[in-house]
């Protein structure tokens, strides 16, 4: 029997998740029901197609106990929606940025296991990372449920504090975001020499694309490739020569640390940004 799983919010993460759910190739025998709780049932419309997918505006219309809740909502709801949560004995996975598991534990039944995770959007695809963040006391057959609810839709991993996972929400969880922005200059500057805004879309993906699938199935690191393509004197060398003027190195350094930094606020903020 698949797992049945409450899923509360349904925005970019939350629908991000179902899709990758929902999509894996085992679907059918790994998961029997998603009952999503969500205020607007307009935005879950999509999924509902799917037999397995349920809507419902709160927790009071669950049909039964699902084996695991999700909370895929803004940090600064979380105050307002635990405390209808209390009364569920059950694993609890949380993928917020910034709060930490101190904090969940303050409104839920002591008795509920509690995950912290932080995903990320290409999950959907089966091609995002998320890492998951627990007490010393989850159980082995908890922590297998966490990692098979997952298993598949990219690279997962544990870490060992709130303060680690603070530091993967600065990488992979807002890394995505970081992508599409140098996606989006490169194709800036494909247009800056005369490409139509579609053809300088697709050069930028598509390079962005080949690059990181050469890279993963390559046996040489990232810098050997860069190398053997920047021939002294050639083209390469003057763009990267450009970039290293520009301290690239230093900004994605500042960048992440900068999201980190932001990461430990929202552990204290209560406000609705
Ligand atoms: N987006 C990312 O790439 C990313 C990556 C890692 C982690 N996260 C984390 O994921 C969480 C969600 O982020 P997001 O980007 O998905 O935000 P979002 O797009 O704003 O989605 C939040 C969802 O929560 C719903 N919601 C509001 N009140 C609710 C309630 N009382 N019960 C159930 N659902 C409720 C909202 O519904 P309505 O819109 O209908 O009001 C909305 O669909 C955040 O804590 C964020 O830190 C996001």
């Amino acid at each position: 029997m698949g797992l049945s799983i409450a899923h509360v919010g349904c925005g970019a993460m939350g629908s991000a998740l179902l899709k990758g759910w929902l999509t894996l190739p085992d679907t059918k025998e790994r998961f029997a029901n998603f009952w999503v709780i969500a205020p607007h049932r307009e935005k879950v419309e999509p999924f509902l197609k799917d037999h397995r997918v349920g809507w419902m505006s709160s927790p009071e219309h669950l049909p039964q106990t699902p084996d695991l809740i999700l909370f895929a909502v803004k940090p600064y709801h979380l105050a307002e929606i635990l405390p209808h949560y209390k009364a569920f004995e059950t694993l609890f996975i949380f993928v917020a940025s910034g709060k930490p598991l101190s904090f969940y534990e303050a409104y839920l039944s002591p008795s509920s296991p509690l995950v912290r995770a932080m995903p990320n959007t290409p999950l959907s695809i089966h091609q995002g990372a998320i890492a998951f963040l627990s007490k010393a006391s989850l159980s082995p057959q908890n922590k297998q449920r966490v990692e098979n609810c997952f298993r598949g839709m990219g690279f997962s991993f544990w870490v060992n504090s709130d303060d680690e996972l603070d530091k993967v929400t600065a990488l992979t969880g807002s890394g995505p975001a970081y992508v599409f922005y140098m996606i989006e200059a490169f194709a800036q500057a494909a247009k800056a020499l005369g490409f139509s805004k579609e053809t300088s879309l697709q050069m930028a993906i598509s390079t962005f694309e080949g690059a990181s699938t050469y890279a993963e199935q390559s046996n040489q690191s990232p810098e050997s490739l860069r190398t053997q393509v920047t021939s002294p004197q050639g083209t390469t060398a003057e763009a990267i020569k450009v970039l290293e003027r520009g301290d690239l190195y230093h900004l994605m350094e500042e960048a992440v640390k900068a999201a980190y930094k932001r990461a430990k606020e929202l552990a204290h903020e209560e406000k609705n940004i």
